[in-house]
Order: structure tokens, then C-alpha cells, then sequence
């Protein structure tokens, strides 16, 4: 049985003093609760030293929203998965649809992010998802499996790995996908694993939903077979939402 796990992605929101507010707020909302699901929170780089003095030793993982793929060097206004590691980050999010539209992200440069933290130990969650035209072209499908194999190309195992599927339309429009049309596709990206990796891989990968998930939604979507779990971008920012959406996933 795969463990769900749900992710806040702060995305450019908060500065570091807010960043810590809500991480206790987080805190405070789970309370002494245990939960079947792993919750990982992602505020944006300035805040990661901070926001992890504050979950300490908490349940909560701390994750980051990029890295880039060499350890150290002239990139200007980059930041290295050793760096991540130095602040305590257990995750990094590799290829939001933000990361691939506005700043030119591409299967290729995604993959080399992918392997560079694996490599050093870190976990991965890999986004995929294909854009309104993109579905409404009928190509859905062709535009996540090639997102998912050229994503993974030449990466031997899938321990450190998670997926997220969301559909770039449903990303903060408020216009969710259907339960329906989620566990479609997700279906589909772990047939894909299978026969990437083999069935038993493609078993145990756990694959995200994000895209406008909220309390009032959560529930549904996390009990399709194939969802397993969501990375949350604006109700993450309201420490009650997102913890009803963790709560939501066990
Ligand atoms: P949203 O964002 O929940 O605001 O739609 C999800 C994401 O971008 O990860």
C-alpha cells in the first residue's frame, strides 16, 4: 500500500517572518494528531532556514521548489541540491509547469535536475501535465508520457522519486480536474512506469494531484486508485485549509 503524501508549494509567497507564521500554524492545526500520510511543506528559498527551525523535528518534511544540476559554478541566481541538503530540505520539486512556461524549463534541462538530486541522496517530485490547448487538442496523453520518460531518462530506480500530475489549466484557476479525469491520466503515467520500470516500481511510485485542490474537493480526489496524495499551491497558504486537505489523505 502506498503511503499518500501531501505537499504545500508556497511558490513566491510569504517572507521569512510569514513563512515561519504559518509553518506554526501548520503546526498548531495538525496538533498531536498521527497521520497515515507524509506532509511536506515548500515555502521559497529565503525561508527554508527558518521554516526548518520551526517544524524541527516535527512530521513535517521540508522541501524546495528548484535546484539546479551542477554542485557549484558560475549560475547566476541558482541554487545547488548540496545547498538544499546544508538547510535540512528532504524534497525538491523539480518542473512545475511555472518552472517549465516562464523560465523555460524543458524535459531535457528537468531530467538533468532529476538525476543531479537523486544522485545526491534527495528526494524528487517530479511535475508533469499538459496545457488547456494541449487537452482540448486531444493530446494529453502523448504530452505526460513524453514529460514522464524524458523526465526519467537514464534514471536506474525510482526510490527517491514522486510524481505530481497537474494539469497546468487547473493550476490556480480554480477549475479543478474531475476525480475522473485525474485517475485518467494517472492511470496512464503508471502504465508508463510499468513499462519503464517494470510493474513492481510502477506499484509502489507514489503519483501527486495538484491543481486547485482544496478541502471542499480533496477527499474525492485522493480516493481514486491511482492518486496518491496532492502538492497544493494556494490553499497551502491557509495553515486550517491545508491541514484539512492532509487530514483529507489520512
Ligand atoms: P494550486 O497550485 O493548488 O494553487 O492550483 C498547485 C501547484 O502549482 O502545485
Amino acid at each position: 500500500m502506498r503511503k499518500k503524501i501531501v505537499v504545500g508549494n508556497w511558490k513566491m509567497n510569504k517572507t521569512v517572518a510569514e513563512a515561519s507564521e504559518l509553518a506554526s500554524a501548520i503546526l498548531g492545526h495538525l496538533g498531536n494528531g498521527t497521520f497515515l500520510c507524509e506532509i511536506g511543506i515548500a515555502p521559497a528559498f529565503p525561508a527554508l532556514t527558518e521554516v526548518g527551525k520551526v517544524i524541527g523535528s516535527s512530521d513535517i518534511r521540508l522541501a524546495a521548489q528548484n535546484c539546479h544540476y551542477e554542485d557549484d559554478g558560475a549560475y547566476t541566481g541558482e541554487v545547488s541540491v548540496r545547498m538544499l541538503e546544508s538547510l535540512g530540505c528532504a524534497y525538491v520539486i523539480i518542473g512545475h509547469s511555472e518552472r517549465r512556461q516562464y523560465f523555460g524549463e524543458t524535459n531535457q534541462t528537468v531530467n538533468l535536475r532529476v538525476r543531479k538530486a537523486l544522485a545526491e541522496g534527495m528526494q524528487v517530485i517530479m511535475c508533469v501535465g499538459e496545457t488547456l490547448e494541449e487537452r482540448e487538442g486531444g493530446i494529453t496523453d502523448k504530452i505526460v508520457t513524453e514529460q514522464v520518460r524524458e523526465g526519467l531518462k537514464d534514471v536506474g530506480d525510482l526510490g527517491g522519486i514522486v510524481l505530481a500530475y497537474e494539469p497546468v489549466w487547473a493550476i490556480g484557476t480554480g477549475k479543478t480536474a474531475t476525480p475522473e479525469q485525474a485517475e485518467e491520466v494517472h492511470a496512464s503515467i503508471r502504465a508508463t512506469i510499468s513499462d519503464m520500470f517494470g510493474e513492481q516500481a510502477a506499484g509502489n511510485l507514489r503519483i501527486q494531484y495538484g491543481g486547485s485542490v482544496k478541502p471542499s474537493n480533496a477527499v474525492e480526489l485522493f480516493a481514486m486508485p491511482n492518486i496518491d496524495g496532492g502538492l497544493i499551491g494556494g490553499a497551502s497558504l491557509k495553515a486550517e485549509d491545508f491541514v484539512a486537505i492532509v487530514k483529507a489523505a489520512g
